[in-house]
């Protein structure tokens, strides 16, 4: 594989995952395909502009004819697909950009696959697909029980890429990523808006009781997962991509203040997402056994996440003084009446 076309590598993941991809394989072309949504960012993959091995193109993975010609006159041989809708709570308020994108695009992209005989299709997915796990983990061969228009999307978005290699032998793999922190993302996911709304003393907005439980994996061991699945993977097989590790929300957020030196009382409690998933948890054995293993514990990643976004607020501040960044604040945040400090904890 020599020249992947990366869709959605102007988001978080896909600009890490280019980046890395970049330093790791010296002989690797890396063209980037992102339509730019409000998530889209080429201030993301500043650093990497100037290399001779990248490129950008602009585009829609639902637009079949520009997908066609970006594959044909780049002699792309594989594609690996960060492109989608990922915010649940926006999948709440707009679910018809989830299906365009998340599932019709995923066909787009398969079709070309199949079209021009690609070494490799590979679909990045999570770790929502397979709904809330109150007890135990998730095993790649359990039942999808998506409960979110954003994780039902996701999962539609995996059927039919196992439905490609079933019927016309597109050679394809999928990972299944637990919840990723670090650099370049966009602050409407916990993380970010927590850190981000803390250096600038404003409430952190807990939802409903704090206690529900997330593995929050460093972005980059995200991405070296995807990559020894690319090159290692078996075809037609799913990979789970996650730490083990589980934290509560409450925690979390005490975590960010205890290393921004902010009191505890700048967490206010709100009203909490509609269906919201009490807990994920991951088997990642499968993975393992290809030899992965996360290089960041919570903590570490934590302190990386909260480090970076301090450092660089030439980034963040300049998507949230933006007025669709704020217009979005207030349509998510404004309708929640606060139920001041729980007892969580
Ligand atoms: P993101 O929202 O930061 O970035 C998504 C990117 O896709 C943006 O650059 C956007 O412009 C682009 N995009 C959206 N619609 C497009 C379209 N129709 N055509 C072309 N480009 C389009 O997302 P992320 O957090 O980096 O997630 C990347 C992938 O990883 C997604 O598929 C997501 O489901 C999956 N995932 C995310 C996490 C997480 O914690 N963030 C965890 C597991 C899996
Ligand atoms: O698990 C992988 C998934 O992780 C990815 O597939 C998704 O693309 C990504 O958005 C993420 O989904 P979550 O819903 O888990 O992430 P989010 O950051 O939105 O929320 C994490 C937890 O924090 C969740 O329990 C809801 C809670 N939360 C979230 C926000 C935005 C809050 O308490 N307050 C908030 O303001």
């Amino acid at each position: 594989m020599k020249n992947i076309l990366v869709c959605g590598g102007a988001g978080f993941i896909g600009s890490n995952f280019v980046r890395h991809m970049l330093a790791k394989y010296p002989d690797y072309l890396i063209t980037v395909y992102d339509k730019l949504t409000y998530a889209g960012n080429l201030d993301n993959l500043l650093d990497v502009s100037q290399n001779p091995r990248y490129s950008f193109v602009q585009g829609d993975i639902c637009d079949a004819a520009k997908v066609d010609e970006v594959i044909s006159q780049r002699e792309i041989d594989t594609i690996v697909n960060f492109a989608a809708e990922t915010h649940v709570d926006r999948s709440l308020m707009e679910p018809g950009s989830f299906i365009m994108t998340d599932v019709y695009g995923t066909y787009v992209l398969l079709e070309a696959a199949k079209k021009h005989g690609l070494a490799r299709y590979h679909q990045v997915s999570t770790d929502e697909v397979y709904g809330q796990v109150v007890v135990g983990a998730s095993c790649e061969t359990d039942r999808l029980e998506t409960r979110s228009p954003y994780s039902a999307s996701k999962a539609s978005g995996d059927l039919m890429t196992f439905a490609y290699h079933t019927s016309f032998d597109v050679p394809v793999t999928i990972t299944r990523g637990a919840n990723n922190i670090g650099p370049y993302q966009y602050p409407e996911k916990v993380v970010p808006v927590f850190v981000t709304n803390a250096i600038d003393n404003l409430p952190l907005p807990l939802y409903g009781d704090g206690l529900q439980v997330r593995d929050y994996q460093y972005v980059l061991d995200h991405c070296e997962g995807i990559d020894l699945v690319l090159h290692r993977g078996t075809l037609g097989e799913a990979y789970n991509l996650g730490t083990g590790q589980e934290t509560r929300n409450v925690d979390m957020a005490h975590m960010i203040l205890d290393l921004l030196g902010k009191p505890r009382s700048l967490i206010q409690y709100v009203k909490d997402r509609p269906g919201h998933d009490r807990r994920y948890a991951l088997d990642c054995a499968k993975i393992r056994a290809l030899g992965w293993q996360p290089r960041h514990d919570f903590a570490q990643a934590l302190e990386k996440t909260v480090r970076w976004y301090v450092d660089n607020e030439w980034w963040w501040r300049k998507i949230k003084s933006g007025e669709r960044w704020q217009e979005y604040y207030k349509k998510n945040y404004a309708g929640r009446e606060l139920t001041g400090q729980a007892k969580a904890g």
